[in-house]
Order: structure tokens, then C-alpha cells, then sequence
């Protein structure tokens, strides 16, 4: 059976999910209102940048499996399997803003004649699948009952930004939780050319563990994900702080702790903390759920404490060597959350120079991918990493693009007034930039490796 698939939402998710199960031989619908992204959409070009989406989406659009609508009602006619991919940002209670999946879902309830998986790939607060049933249903004014129509099912997605189609295409698990246990098999049958791997690229001894639970258990796993993730790096910039005030080198005590195989050598990199548009939402989503149930869930909060204070450490260090900061000149290179992408979310950088700001400096920076932050108009952003230090009293690495990887010290110094970096990645060579005359700092780093 091929179903037909509708995915509803082309934010990130969404496109990534439409564009790759076209590429796996499924005839898929896209569903997005806005009519300058649909056009572009439509013409098979990506709204943003993500590697190698654009000629995916591109040879999806040529092979005729992928088309784009903004119409739901026609997306809900053309499919099986409705995957429901729009945005769920964070609303004023500590909850994700659910207005656009209410919204969708009514759409999807009128919409509805025939019968139909609807599944949550969207980060939805967990019991809202159960939600999402009662809201169909009172949009559905169709003459079948509507349980031979309609199954909720979750199907949680842990795509990275930046290495999304590898994500998509080739991840650890796939999961689906239902409580209707023919929309588990009905969304296994979708993704079985992922699941064993049989599409061209696919990796036979790569197959991804495919689980099936409950609806309630495939929701909290996308938060239990990310929020071990975020509490993995959270320990590692702990350790940092320590490693600082003893004199041990957090990065090698990190590579040391990873050679175990209980704990694993990824995620615990320590630097300026985690952003981005999953983590900081998904912590903040499951602690307000845990205060809803009055448990005050300790270590969770703790996590997102330390995540804070490491961007405000930055500040602190910047004032410790330059003193007073109204008027310096600070020199932020990179201001997306990680290197490969164009993304803002929730950026340590832009903490960092709204904090710098307001202090009073003057903060120039580079970032390969962003000539402006639509926030801070103040920033001046150079389109040359040497031209953003020019006279700079201080250079702070927020995100370790490859490029920043490569400056020479010496030019660096040539550019700058001062001889301070901060290295809030722990990427750069530091014995290199002492070598030139800096004062170099990193986090959690020992004065010399
Ligand atoms: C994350 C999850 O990895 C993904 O599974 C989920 O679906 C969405 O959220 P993403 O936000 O794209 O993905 O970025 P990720 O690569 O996980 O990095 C998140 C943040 O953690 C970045 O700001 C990165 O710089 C930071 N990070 C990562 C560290 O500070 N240290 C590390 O060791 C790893």
C-alpha cells in the first residue's frame, strides 16, 4: 500500500518531513498558508536554508510526488495519513502556543469523509493528541461516526538543524504511539522504506529501532530526548565552572568521562550553552507540565539555570578584564545557535549582545549566514570577520563556523585595539592566540594545554 500523505505546516519540520517522504516514493501533499512561501515551495525551492533540501525538493517537484496547497480540505481529500508539522511556539504560560494546531485540526474535522490517521509531528505538550481528537470532532459535521474516521497518532521527530534529511532519512528510532493500533502499522507502513532502509541511499546495517507505545509515552519521549540532551551539556558547563576554579581542562576531562560507554562522548561539549528552537521551549514545556501536576521538577530547572548563567558568564568575564564596558568596542563572531544553519532561535549571541548593549558597548559581529537581527538594529554586522574586529577590545567566538576555526591570530591582532578573546566553544587554539600576544580564555579551560 502506498498511502498518500499530507503534511500540514511547512515550517522546518514540515518541509523536511514532505520533501523526504516524497524522495522515499510517497505521494505527498504540503499544506502551507502563507502565499510568498508557497510559491517558492511550489516552484520546488526551499524558504530556507537547510543542506541539500533545495535539491530535494527540487527533484521531488520534477518527479511529481510533491505538490503544495493552501488549501487543507484539499490536502485532506488527497490523503490516508495527515502529518500535522505546524508551529508551536512558546506561549505566555510557560505552554506552547497551540493556536495553530487548534486551528489546523478544526480545518482538518471539516475536512474529514473518509477515514484518516492524523499524526502529530510538531513538539505538542504531552496529552495533546488526546486533546486534538476532541477538537476534530467538534469541527466534524459528517454523516459516519467519527471514530470509523479519524486516529490520532504521535510520531515524535528529533531532526537536527543543519543535518535534517540525514536525520529524517537515516535516524537511531522511529517511534509511533497510538492508542489505535492500526494507525501504528498504517504510520510504519509510510516510513518502511526508512525503517529497512530500501530507497536509494538507504543503509541495510543502518535500520532504525522502530518503537510502538502509547500515544502518551511517544509525547513524552520527544521531551525526555531533549531535555536529556540539554541536561548532558548543562553537566558539561557545570564541570567547566569547576574545572576553572581548580585549574583542570574541561574538554579533556569531557573526552576522558565519553570514553565510558555508559556516558558516551557527544553532547557534552561545554561553551556558551545550548539554544535553538527545541531545547529551551521543550525544557520549559515539561517543567510547566510537572508544576501542573504540582511536582517541582528540580533538576530540570537546574538545567535551564545553568544554561542562562553560561551566557551570562560571558558578560562577566568581559567585565573582569575590560572593567567597565559602556563605550568598549566587542566583537562577537558568530551569532547563529550552531554553525550550519541561519537560525536565531534562542541564540546565546543574541542574549549576549542585547546584554552588551544594554551595558553600553559598541558590538560588532560576523556571522557567515546573517546580515542582520531584525531585534537589534544597534548590532553592526560586518560582512568579514576581520572587518567586525577592526578595533575591536575584545573578540568573542559564539559559534564555531569552520571560517573562525581558520582566522590567524596575527591578523586578528592586527585588526583589533585590544588582545582579549573569549572562546565560548572552547574551539579555537588557545596556545596559537597566546603565542600572538592574546589573552585567551575559553571555558572551563586550563590557562595552558
Ligand atoms: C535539537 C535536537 O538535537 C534534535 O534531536 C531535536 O529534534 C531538535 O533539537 P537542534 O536544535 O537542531 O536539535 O540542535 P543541536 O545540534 O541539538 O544543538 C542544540 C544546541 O546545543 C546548540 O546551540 C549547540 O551549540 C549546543 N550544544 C550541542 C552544546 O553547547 N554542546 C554540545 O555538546 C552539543
Amino acid at each position: 500500500m502506498n498511502a498518500r500523505v499530507a503534511v500540514v505546516g511547512s515550517g522546518y519540520v514540515g518541509t523536511v518531513v514532505a520533501a523526504c517522504l516524497a524522495s522515499i516514493g510517497r505521494e505527498v501533499v504540503g499544506v502551507e498558508a502563507d502565499e510568498a512561501k508557497l510559491a517558492q515551495l511550489s516552484a520546488g525551492e526551499s524558504p530556507f536554508f537547510e543542506p541539500g533540501l533545495d535539491q530535494l525538493l527540487a527533484a521531488a517537484h520534477q518527479s511529481g510526488r510533491l505538490r503544495f496547497t493552501r488549501d487543507i480540505a484539499d490536502a485532506v481529500d488527497s490523503s490516508e495519513v495527515v502529518f500535522l508539522c505546524v508551529g508551536t511556539p512558546p506561549g505566555a504560560n510557560g505552554h506552547a502556543d497551540m493556536s495553530a494546531v487548534r486551528s489546523a485540526a478544526a480545518s482538518i474535522g471539516r475536512a474529514l469523509r473518509t477515514p484518516h490517521v492524523l499524526v502529530t509531528k510538531s513538539t505538542v505538550p504531552i496529552g495533546s493528541g488526546h486533546w486534538l481528537a476532541s477538537v476534530v470532532e467538534a469541527a466534524y459535521d459528517g454523516p459516519q461516526p467519527i471514530d470509523e474516521l479519524l486516529a490520532i497518532a504521535s510520531c515524535p521527530e528529533f531532526l537536527r538543524e543543519g543535518n535534517a534529511i540525514e536525520d529524517f532519512l537515516h535516524p537511531d528510532r522511529i517511534v509511533v504511539g497510538s492508542d489505535t493500533p492500526a494507525a501504528i502499522d498504517k504510520v510504519f507502513a509510510v516510513y518502511r522504506p526508512i525503517i529497512e532502509q530500501d530507497f536509494d541511499g538507504g543503509d541495510p546495517d543502518r535500520c532504525p529501532a522502530a518503537v510502538r507505545t502509547t500515544l502518551l509515552t511517544a509525547e513524552t519521549v520527544k521531551y525526555a530526548s531533549n531535555a536529556f540532551l540539554a541536561t548532558k551539556i548543562s553537566f558539561a558547563n557545570e564541570i567547566a565552572q569547576i574545572c576553572e576554579l581548580v585549574g583542570a581542562d574541561a574538554s579533556d576531562v569531557m573526552a576522558t568521562i565519553g570514553l565510558d560507554s555508559r556516558i558516551g562522548p557527544r553532547f557534552l561539549d561545554a561553551g556558551v550553552g545550548w539554544g535553538g528552537s527545541c531545547f529551551g521551549k521543550d525544557l520549559l514545556e515539561l517543567i510547566s507540565t510537572a508544576h501542573d501536576f504540582d511536582h517541582v521538577p528540580t533538576l530540570l530547572q537546574a538545567v535551564v539555570d545553568v544554561n542562562n548563567y553560561q551566557r551570562r558568564s560571558v558578560i562577566e568575564r568581559l567585565h573582569r578584564h575590560l572593567k567597565t564596558l559602556a563605550g568598549k568596542r566587542i566583537c562577537l563572531l558568530g551569532l547563529a545557535f550552531k554553525p550550519g544553519t541561519d537560525d536565531l532561535r534562542d541564540a546565546p549571541a543574541v542574549a549576549i549582545a542585547a546584554a552588551l548593549l544594554a551595558a553600553g558597548a559598541v558590538v560588532t559581529a560576523h556571522d557567515p549566514m546573517i546580515l542582520s537581527v531584525r531585534d537589534l538594529p544597534e548590532l553592526q554586522i560586518e560582512v568579514d570577520p576581520l572587518a567586525a574586529a577592526k578595533r575591536a577590545d575584545a573578540v568573542v567566538l559564539l559559534t564555531e563556523w569552520p571560517a573562525y576555526l581558520a582566522l590567524a591570530p596575527e591578523a586578528l591582532a592586527f585588526a583589533m585595539r585590544g588582545r582579549l578573546i573569549i572562546d565560548g566553544r572552547n574551539a579555537l587554539d588557545g596556545d596559537d592566540y597566546r603565542r600572538s600576544g592574546f589573552t585567551y580564555e575559553g571555558i572551563g579551560r586550563a590557562v595552558s594545554r
